[in-house]
């Protein structure tokens, strides 16, 4: 079993580079079974959600090789000849729902078992499957599958969606980019990745426009074609080591990032007194370790992200006052402030609110992580905390942060990944 070991008290100086965005990778590379052809796909973030897809298109039938030293994958889905995917491997992660949507946009019909995700609350997909009856294919769930068939073809309509849904967004967009007419989504999603797909698909020969606002229109084309393209940089990434120095204290550039990625984050530890200098592809973060509490509500973006809220809340155990976070996204994403109340944080979460009093300091203990996020929010707590903390759960972690423990240390932080 891997573990980390942090010794805290070390204040962060240097510089780190962030890795292209997980959450938009996943989207790209399934999107490519559309293609029937080779795509070259650069800034491929080396985690293991990303290994796990490359896996799921090599089962199906690709051809996937990944550069780990450049980050570039090619991808040559023409051999792909399978329609399905086993549950127990889609289980593992959330994104394996877009596997529903590009096999039924290339084949008609797709036999999906039903996907994972991390463990906050209930992860519904309807959004998903209204987006899939409305482009005429009929879906029906048995056995932990799901079955997507369009026997007269897929033909564009539009939906309105329930909430700004990144997953259902993503599905529809991939599965209208080969539908008959013209697609329009309502409510749509309008994260980065939303855009970062979209332009994607349209170097592969789509027809979307819209991506980033609400409103997103495709028109269908007859077929895709591969392209060469580079994922957007890991805006949640960069966040995360962004508040790290805040919470430890020190300076830390934020190297090859989209600054206006980072507005909410840059808002919230600037409101709390840290001192945030925003350059053309970097963000300088200052901070003496000490700041003030401060509130935030987790929205779809260009809201704070909730990726987002589990550091953060972090942070604020370490703030001198009270503050209040309240999780609009998910039913509840607050279990790692249990874990930090073991280094004496203190804190009260009621449904999606919780009500954090800063304290002036954290002792080092035996912590969990229980999803990548709240792994990345224990990593600060250890970093700012006295004494010697112990992760586990790191294979959560590694699935959306590559190198952290060396990015970490690089920095001049006292962490260790061991095996024991
Ligand atoms: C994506 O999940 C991300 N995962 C999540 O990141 C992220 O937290 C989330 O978007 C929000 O930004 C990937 O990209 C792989 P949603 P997704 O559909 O698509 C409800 C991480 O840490 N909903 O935008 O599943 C849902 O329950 C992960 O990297 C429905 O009710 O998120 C949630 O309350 C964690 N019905 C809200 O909408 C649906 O059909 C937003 O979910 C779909 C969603």
């Amino acid at each position: 079993m891997k573990l980390i070991t942090v010794r805290g008290g070390k204040k962060l100086y240097g510089k780190v580079d962030v890795s292209g965005m997980k959450n938009s990778a996943l989207p790209i590379i399934f999107s490519t079974i559309l293609a029937k052809d080779k795509c070259i796909i650069e800034n491929v973030p080396n985690v293991s959600d990303i290994s796990l897809s490359f896996d799921i298109l090599r089962l199906l039938g690709a051809k996937v090789t990944y550069y780990q030293t450049t980050g570039v994958a090619v991808i040559d889905t023409a051999p792909l000849d399978k329609n399905f995917a086993t549950y127990d491997i889609v289980s593992k992660m959330r994104g394996s729902t877009y596997l529903i949507g590009a096999l039924l946009a290339r084949f008609g019909s797709s036999h999906v078992g039903w996907p994972g995700g991390c463990d906050f609350g209930s992860r519904p997909i309807d959004q998903h499957i209204k987006g899939f009856e409305m482009l005429g294919a009929k879906v029906s769930f048995k056995e932990g599958y799901i079955d997507a068939v369009a026997p007269s073809g897929l033909v564009g309509g539009s939906v309105y969606f329930d909430m700004p849904s990144v997953g259902a967004t993503v599905n529809v967009m991939i599965t209208a980019s080969l539908a008959k007419g013209e697609t329009i989504i309502d409510n749509a999603a309008r994260e980065p990745h939303i855009v970062d797909l979209a332009n994607f698909l349209n170097m592969c020969g789509a027809d979307i426009t819209g991506a980033g606002t609400s409103t997103i229109k495709i028109r269908g084309v007859e077929a895709l074609h591969g392209c060469t393209y580079a994922i957007v940089p890991d805006m949640i990434e960069a966040g995360t080591y962004m508040v790290a120095a805040g919470a430890v204290g020190g300076e830390v550039t934020v190297n090859r990032i989209i600054p206006k990625h980072m507005e909410t984050v840059t808002a919230k530890l600037t409101e709390a007194g840290v001192d945030v200098e925003v350059r053309d592809t970097e963000i300088v973060v200052r901070s003496d370790g000490s700041f003030r509490g401060v509130s935030l509500r987790t929205l779809p973006y260009p809201g704070f992200p909730t990726d987002m809220q589990p550091q953060f809340g972090a942070f604020m155990c370490l703030a001198e006052g009270v503050s209040n976070i309240t999780e609009g996204i998910f039913d509840s994403r607050f279990r790692y402030l249990e874990e930090i109340k073991k280094m004496g944080g203190v804190s009260e979460v009621v449904k999606n609110k919780a009500i954090i009093t800063g304290q002036s300091k954290l002792v080092g203990t035996k912590v969990h992580s229980t999803d990548l996020r709240a792994g990345a929010a224990l990593l600060i707590a250890a970093m700012a905390a006295e004494g010697e903390t112990e992760i586990s759960g790191v294979e959560l972690i590694e699935r959306g942060y590559f190198d952290i423990v060396g990015k970490l240390r690089s920095l001049g932080a006292d962490v260790e990944l061991i095996e024991v």
